[in-house]
């Protein structure tokens, strides 16, 4: 079993580019179903969850390579199969929006639930209602899902979460369908302006992504495109929370710092010197890190609960309490067992956990238990006395192109053996 050890205690300092955003390619590839034409997806990292989108886009029978390093070139002409095997279907979350796309296209859907993240119940009742809504019928028998639709038809969704893949997955519903759909409540994350965009370069007409009402106008034909998917925000979150943490002097390129607002407020109330201009972010941070007081993850533009084990790590050596209030997932505190084992002082009631300070962290040996729970422990480790050996990469593999690689190329004493 493969590991990251880390030698803790070295500031972090030097330039990295932010990889292309895991969580806007892969609805983007499954919304290439729609196209009739070839499109070729840039700025693609590489990662597991990719690689299990092409697999699922090869099993329709579509074509999909990577034909040349960070694009994925996709021609979805040839798809003939509507279903996705349960194996495939339960290595990623995100599978479940190739719903939408597959039922749109063929007329007929038949899936198992998704996987992904253990982060307490991950319902998809609101996917189904919408589709519902829309015209589908679907059955759910033994973990799987059976779909049909002659021609789904727009209508007004409300959503009663503004759910990102709920949003998603209608979206790609509506893009061919007959009339025009109203999404209301819809999630407001840059991945949902980012699939909005990609939609309109391949002939859609979709309006409003980034506000909580997205209007999808259905069209008959759809073609081909390039598209340059977005930085990936919790990818920057991740190096930022890594410098309050270790200190030193990291510049980020390739970012869009408008999208990691809350993060960057948080991360300057902890000592973090973060500056921002064009597509730049520069941290430096030369003192101890300092509590970040309350912080409550909310959907975009609130504190993201992806980066909330990512400052976590960074609060367990800052001076003080910080206090951790979980409002979107009922679990998502995985990482704190493996924190504790490190020498943190957490404690955790429900969905708040407690942060208080500690001098040091020590290395050990821990396992990553979901993706950003495992890239915290790792950050944890750049900080703490001694080697820490990280295993379970397969979580981390899955969202972080090369982490270790990127952390080498900031100084750190990483290896993967
Ligand atoms: N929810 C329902 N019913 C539904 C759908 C969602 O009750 O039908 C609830 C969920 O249980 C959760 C809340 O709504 O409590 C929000 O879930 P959402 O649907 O927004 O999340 P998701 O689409 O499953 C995406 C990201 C997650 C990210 C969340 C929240 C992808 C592939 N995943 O998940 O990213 O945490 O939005 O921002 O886009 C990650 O990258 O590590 C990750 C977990």
């Amino acid at each position: 079993m493969s590991a990251i050890y880390i030698t803790g205690g070295k500031p972090l300092s030097g330039s990295v580019r932010v990889q292309g955003a895991k969580n806007s390619v892969l609805p983007i590839l499954a919304a290439t179903l729609l196209s009739g034409g070839p499109c070729v997806i840039r700025n693609c990292p590489d990662l597991l969850d990719v690689d299990t989108s092409v697999r699922i886009l090869r099993r329709l029978g579509c074509r999909a390579d990577r034909e040349e390093p960070g694009a994925v070139s996709v021609n979805a002409a040839g798809m003939d199969r509507f279903e996705i095997p349960e194996t495939l279907m339960r290595e990623m979350r995100s599978s479940v929006v190739f719903l939408g796309a597959i039922l749109s296209r063929a007329g007929e859907a038949v899936l198992s639930y998704p996987g992904g993240c253990d982060l307490g119940p991950r319902p998809i009742d609101l996917h189904i209602a919408a589709l519902r809504q829309m015209g589908a019928e679907i059955r759910e028998e033994g973990g799987f899902l059976y779909c049909k639709a002659q021609r789904l038809t727009g209508c007004d969704i409300h959503l009663g979460t503004p759910s990102v893949g709920a949003t998603e997955n209608v979206m790609l519903a509506a893009a061919r369908a007959r009339g025009t759909t109203r999404i209301y409540n819809a999630a407001r994350e840059p991945e949902i302006e980012d699939l909005q965009n990609f939609l309109n370069a391949i002939g859609g007409r979709v309006a409003g992504a980034g506000s909580s009402t997205v209007t999808v106008e259905g069209a008959r034909h759809l073609g081909g495109a390039e598209h340059a998917v977005i930085a990936d925000r919790i990818v920057a979150a991740t190096l930022l929370a890594a410098v309050t943490l270790t200190g030193g002097d990291v510049r980020l390129t390739g970012a869009r710092p408008g999208d990691l607002d809350t993060v960057i407020s948080v991360l300057a109330k902890a000592g973090c010197g973060i500056t921002s201009g064009g597509t730049e972010i520069r941290a430096k941070r030369d003192r101890a890190p300092r509590s970040m007081g309350r912080i409550c993850t909310m959907p975009h533009p609130g504190f993201p609960t992806d980066a909330q084990a990512l400052v976590m790590a960074a609060a367990c050596r800052a001076e003080g309490v910080t206090m951790f209030s979980e409002r979107i997932f009922e679990s998502r505190y995985g990482h704190v067992g493996e924190l504790l084992r490190m020498g943190a002082d957490i404690q955790v009631e429900g969905r708040v956990a407690v942060v208080r300070g500690v001098a040091k962290l020590y290395g050990t040996r821990v396992c990553a238990t979901d993706l950003r729970g495992g890239a915290a422990l790792a950050v944890a480790g750049l900080a703490a006395e001694g080697e820490t050996v990280l295993s379970g990469l397969t979580h981390i593999d899955r969202g972080y192109e090369r982490f270790e690689d990127t952390l080498k190329t900031l100084g750190a004493d990483v290896k993967r053996m």
